[in-house]
């Protein structure tokens, strides 16, 4: 089909879902209004022959893509819409999108533009001809992402391929691609295990697979996104960082936790230096460390507010003054934790250091579960 022949109305009913596709395309969007229709059309000349369907998987869009995709449902059954309220995560609207399919195929897609629709069939045909998972590669021969990334983002990126490497003994090229096709199987049968914090899902799939996978990649160039922004913030890559840590640990160590005990130690500097401060200030040392804590504690509820919790993140004046007296609260009980197990181990062992990190461990344990329970309810 001809690009200018395009036409959504002309499609409607007559490809309308007699058997189920081969191919689902996931789409996760967010302010992606500006982009849907061009994507769409791209994906119908790409895939002219293929009984594909797409599914846009948006989080509550406040430009209400979702609402446009919805519309495009209207005209071309082909297109759906996974509309997700209170919630916000590519990776997770990614699980979500593959498990709503019922194709032997699915792939992920960006919504901006960014990935070349036009390898969808070379990637399909790996896949038919026996692949498990085949990737859109910036890094292999006829790939490239010189214009779609600034410097820093790219440097960025070659990192965090790097660190997923050596934590996954992966061996392709691109694993912070997100483009790939895979054989539905594969997600349904680890699903569980997928995390739908951050960016980097291929990574958590090739993690999490049953099984060794076959997996092959195809070239292509990241091009630059012209509408709307990109989604990419310190806060994604802490999520990445998390994951590889979760993945190495054999997913003993929950993501959570790791983020909850980084604030914990960031907490730290923060007493010491109101402490440090306080006491410059001439004031008595019982003050000074009674304003440390509390200037401490209040530092670590903000932080994991915005950070650690932020898929449950607290809004407005109120909840927050509330969360901090519970919070205030909960750190007490992790304090008599720490206190309490550290002397029964130096009482029993007679060692200091032990003991005193024995207290730590566990009272940072108690801190977590019980703002987990109480602080931020999920
Ligand atoms: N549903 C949903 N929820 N979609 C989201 C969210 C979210 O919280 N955040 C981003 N998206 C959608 C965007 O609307 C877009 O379609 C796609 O996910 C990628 O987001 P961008 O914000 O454009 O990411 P990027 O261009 O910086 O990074 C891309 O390229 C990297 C390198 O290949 C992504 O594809 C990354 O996954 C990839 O690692
Ligand atoms: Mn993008």
């Amino acid at each position: 089909m001809q690009l200018a022949e395009f036409q959504p109305e002309k499609i409607a009913r007559s490809k309308a879902c007699a058997l189920p596709a081969e191919l689902t395309l996931v789409i996760p969007t967010f302010n992606e209004s500006a982009n849907l229709r061009e994507l769409v059309r791209r994906v119908d000349v790409a895939l002219n022959g293929v009984d594909w369907e797409m599914i846009v998987v948006d989080d509550n869009s406040p430009d209400r893509t979702w609402a446009l995709a919805k519309d495009f449902s209207r005209e071309d059954p082909r297109v759906r819409c996974l509309r997700r309220v209170n919630r916000r995560g590519l990776a997770g609207a990614c699980i979500e999108g593959m498990l709503a399919s019922a194709a032997p195929i699915v792939a992920v897609m960006d919504a901006d533009l960014q990935h070349d629709e036009s390898i969808l069939p070379k990637m399909l045909e790996k896949i038919r001809g026996g692949a498990d998972l085949v990737v859109g590669s910036r890094h292999v021969e006829g790939g490239s992402a010189d214009d779609g990334f600034s410097a820093r983002r790219a440097a960025i990126s070659r990192f965090a391929t790097f660190l997923a490497k050596k934590a996954l003994r992966a061996e392709f090229s691109d694993l912070m691609s997100g483009f790939f096709m895979l054989r539905r199987e594969i997600v349904e049968t680890c699903a569980e295990n997928l995390t739908p914090a951050g960016f980097k899902i291929l990574a958590d799939l090739v993690a999490s697979a049953p099984r060794r996978l076959k997996v092959e990649e195809v070239g292509y160039t990241f091009r630059e996104r012209t509408a709307g922004e990109s989604k990419f913030d310190i806060k994604v890559g802490l999520d990445f960082i998390g994951l590889m840590l979760n993945k190495v640990s054999g997913g003993r160590i929950p993501v959570r936790f790791i983020f909850f005990a980084l604030v914990g130690a960031s907490g730290v500097a923060v007493h010491m230096a109101t402490l440090f401060a306080c006491l410059a200030l001439g004031l008595d040392f019982d003050f000074a460390q009674s304003a440390a804590v509390l200037v401490a504690m209040t530092s670590n509820f903000f932080i994991n507010n915005a950070i650690t919790y932020r898929d449950a993140k607290i809004k407005g004046l109120g909840p927050i003054l509330l969360g901090l007296v519970y919070f205030y609260g909960v750190c007490a009980i992790g304090a008599v934790a720490n206190v309490g197990i550290a002397d029964l181990l130096f009482n029993r062992y007679g060692l200091v250091t032990i003991a005193a990190l024995a207290g730590v461990v566990m009272g940072s344990v108690w801190n977590f579960a019980l703002s987990s329970l109480f602080v931020w309810r999920r």
